[in-house]
């Protein structure tokens, strides 16, 4: 059955450790690229592929995630008095519809496929997208959208893929390639992070899925996968081959930065200091200066 995606889940509930101590504090997904968070980035990518309803499954110490989509009348009057019409325009992203976005609690961290489940309710019986905010995806077309477009001809389930380097597998959700149809693959098998040695290619799974509300039924009598965690991989795996469903990995166009980790967050904040017109010069001149010092001291 092939419906229009409207419906978007962004688990982030997980505690970010790899951040801490600022992750004590700061929600993950409101650390910023330049001058956005996180959280923003997502938002702004699934309102590009028609997403209309937000869902939100967070977690204890999430407050500022929630605080951040509210709107600021204060703020709002102030910029106005003094004529700042860009930033109010800025604002105005952050701004949500009424009804159109919910927070569900993930109690415990029981792994990503929980948190998915944890918003079962709102989902319903329909096609749904999952974005996780930390995996930021710069393209010219919006990852997302790329895979509502490709999912209108497939149907079943589809999860974002790229190639990564072999000794990496152990990261990520590994694809088992039935068919190789260029940007699209049908799938016969997924491995959550697999030794190099036992991972079936090198086409990881990354944080962009739509899916048929089966994987939630899937999820339900689910056991606890890779680290003990109940994991969505495994859930999706279950719809493999099925007639109405089947899985597909879509080899999205556009650079995907792992902003859950120090060195991808790094990497973003170049990549999109650099691609801002408005930094870009001074930006790039106190690069050049930082690796020719580099280099020098070597
Ligand atoms: P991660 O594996 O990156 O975990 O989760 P994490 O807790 O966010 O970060 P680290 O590893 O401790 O630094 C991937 C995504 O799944 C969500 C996270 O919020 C993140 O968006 N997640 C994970 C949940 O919502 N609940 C969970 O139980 C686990």
């Amino acid at each position: 059955m092939k419906r229009k995606v409207t419906k978007a889940v962004f688990p982030v509930a997980g505690m970010g450790t790899r951040f801490l101590p600022a992750t004590k504090s700061v929600p993950k997904e409101i650390m910023t690229l330049v001058d956005r968070p996180l959280i923003q980035y997502a938002i702004d990518e699934a309102r590009a592929a028609g997403i209309k309803e937000f869902i939100f499954v967070t977690a204890k110490g999430k407050s500022a995630l929630e605080d951040y989509f509210d709107c600021s009348p204060h703020l709002e009057s102030e910029l106005r008095k003094k004529g700042k019409t860009d930033l109010l325009e800025t604002l105005k992203a952050t701004n949500m519809d009424s009804g159109a976005i919910a927070y569900i609690r993930q109690q415990k961290a029981l792994g990503l496929g929980h948190a998915v489940w944890c918003a079962r309710r709102l989902i319903g019986n329909e096609p749904f997208a999952v974005i996780l905010p930390d995996d930021v995806i710069a393209g010219e077309t919006p990852c997302l959208q790329q895979m509502v477009e490709a999912y209108a001809e497939t149907g079943g389930n589809m999860v974002a893929a790229m190639e990564v380097p072999h000794e990496k597998t152990k990261a990520y959700g590994v694809l088992d390639v039935q068919d190789d149809m260029g940007s699209m693959v049908s799938v016969k098998g997924m491995v959550e992070k697999p030794e190099p040695d036992d991972a079936p290619s090198n086409l990881a799974v990354i944080g962009r899925y739509i899916l048929t509300p089966k994987v939630l039924q899937n999820i339900s009598k689910a056991k606890k996968g890779a680290g003990g965690e109940i994991q969505l991989t495994d859930a999706i795996a279950e719809e493999i081959g099925k007639e109405d469903g089947g899985v597909y990995g879509y080899r999205f166009r556009g650079q995907r930065f792992d902003c859950g980790s120090k060195a991808g967050f790094l990497q973003a904040t170049v990549a999109f200091g650099l691609a801002r017109d408005d930094l870009r010069d001074e930006f790039s001149d106190y690069l050049t200066e930082m690796v020719a010092l580099q280099n020098a001291a070597q």
